[in-house]
């Protein structure tokens, strides 16, 4: 096995959350409304009950991260628990999410705050999401709300993977056998303005503001270029476009698409995949960060970066070939400044508990946290890149 390079002493080494997939209980989103057949879309295999309960238990988790010899926690703070009705915020909740901040911060963990991951108040929801005009004010009025929570916060995520939420606008929509829906132009802009309205927010609190976008290392077969340009527009180029100006920008990559001449070709029938069924090909971090270097020259995190594997040692295989790419895109002189893997822990898959992307693992009953090698193996990288650079 290929080993870690060497990374700058600032680099910041973590891992990432969201709140609807480990918190639990979180009964005021679409989401969970939709998983229990409230809101219109394509049945939802399993709800998310409980999750990892890390609503209440987010101080052992972030303590394992942090012992493990991690320096950064990304975690989501929830729309939904904020504002559960439209126009009331919840100062409980937002108390909650400073003690969250807080508790980062005591263990000696950076915290990266993203602002919405996905999920939507119901009311939001009921009133068109991001199908309504009214949303990007909406989120603005939700992140004015939010900026207490932020005080102690420098890097702030306004909105995770807005391509996949706007690929995904149309809940009824389902994933083609190979590639992914295109991007909704009217949600698309939304989510662009949004962005904007909350950047300015941010920024006006000290804070540095950025988004974070799903690449999908499009790859041209030989004489399918302008197919594959084509095609990612929609899909991922408009989004890292939009990152252009901002303080940094989040680059997540999981797996690659080969495209060719009639657009994305399925997985080779012989290639390794993960257990969401995607091919396993670690240096697709690499193409992610190339394409947005080279669309808005914004300093980069790998924000999310991982596998769901049932055997520990491909994650660790994984993560290694990703670090790798890395590690070229900034002897290239790009500005990476920081890694934080997806998962810190076994979490709900959007629909499923079955693709396991943690570092912790957890027991369904219990709750009791069991910390996998690989999160020993990611925390020994991080502390041997600092030691190496200190020598
Ligand atoms: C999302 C995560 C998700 C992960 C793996 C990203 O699309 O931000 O919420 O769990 O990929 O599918």
């Amino acid at each position: 096995m290929t080993t870690v390079p060497a990374f700058p002493a600032d680099f910041l080494w973590g891992a990432s959350t969201a709140a609807h997939q480990v918190e639990g209980n979180n009964v005021n989103s679409d989401w969970w409304q939709r998983e229990h057949g409230h809101l219109p879309g394509a049945p939802v295999e399993q709800p998310s009950g409980d999750a990892a309960d890390s609503f209440h238990r987010y101080p052992e988790d972030m303590r394992l991260l942090a012992d493990a010899g991690l320096g950064a926690y990304r975690f989501s703070v929830e729309w939904a628990r904020i504002e559960p009705e439209r126009g009331y915020v919840s100062r409980a909740m937002i108390d909650h999410y400073r003690r969250m901040v807080a508790t980062a911060r005591d263990v000696g963990l950076t915290p990266m705050v993203t602002l919405h991951h996905f999920t939507n108040p119901v009311w939001a929801a009921r009133a068109g999401g991001w199908h309504s005009d009214e949303m990007p004010e909406l989120f603005a009025r939700y992140v004015e709300a939010a900026l207490p929570v932020l005080d102690e916060v420098e890097l702030i995520c306004t909105i995770n993977e807005p391509n996949m939420v706007s690929v995904l606008a149309d809940p009824e929509v389902g994933f083609p056998a190979a590639g992914l829906p295109p991007g909704v132009p009217a949600v698309t802009e939304r989510l662009i303005r949004a962005h904007r309205l909350a950047v300015e927010r941010v920024r006006s609190a000290g804070a540095q503001a950025g988004w974070s976008v799903a690449t999908q290392a499009y790859q041209p077969l030989p004489g399918a270029e302008a197919v594959a340009a084509e095609y990612g527009r929609s899909r991922e180029d408009v989004f890292l476009e939009a990152a252009t100006g901002d303080d940094w920008v989040g680059v997540q990559a999981y797996t690659r698409t080969k495209i060719g001449a009639d657009g994305p070709l399925p997985a080779p029938a012989d290639a390794e995949r993960t257990l969401t069924g995607w091919e396993y090909y670690p240096p697709a971090i690499g193409d992610g960060i190339r394409n947005s270097w080279k669309l808005n020259g914004t300093p980069v995190y790998v924000t999310e970066n991982g596998i769901a594997t049932a055997d520990d040692t491909r994650r660790i295989d994984y993560t290694t070939g990703a670090l790798n790419a890395v590690a070229d895109c900034m002897s290239e002189g790009i500005d990476v400044r920081g890694y934080l893997h997806w998962s810190a822990l076994d979490n709900y898959e959007w629909g499923s508990y079955r693709p396991t992307f943690g570092l912790i693992g957890w027991d369904p009953v219990t709750f009791e946290r069991h910390p996998k090698p690989s999160l020993a193996w990611l925390g020994s990288v991080a502390q041997r890149a600092r030691a190496e650079v200190l020598s």
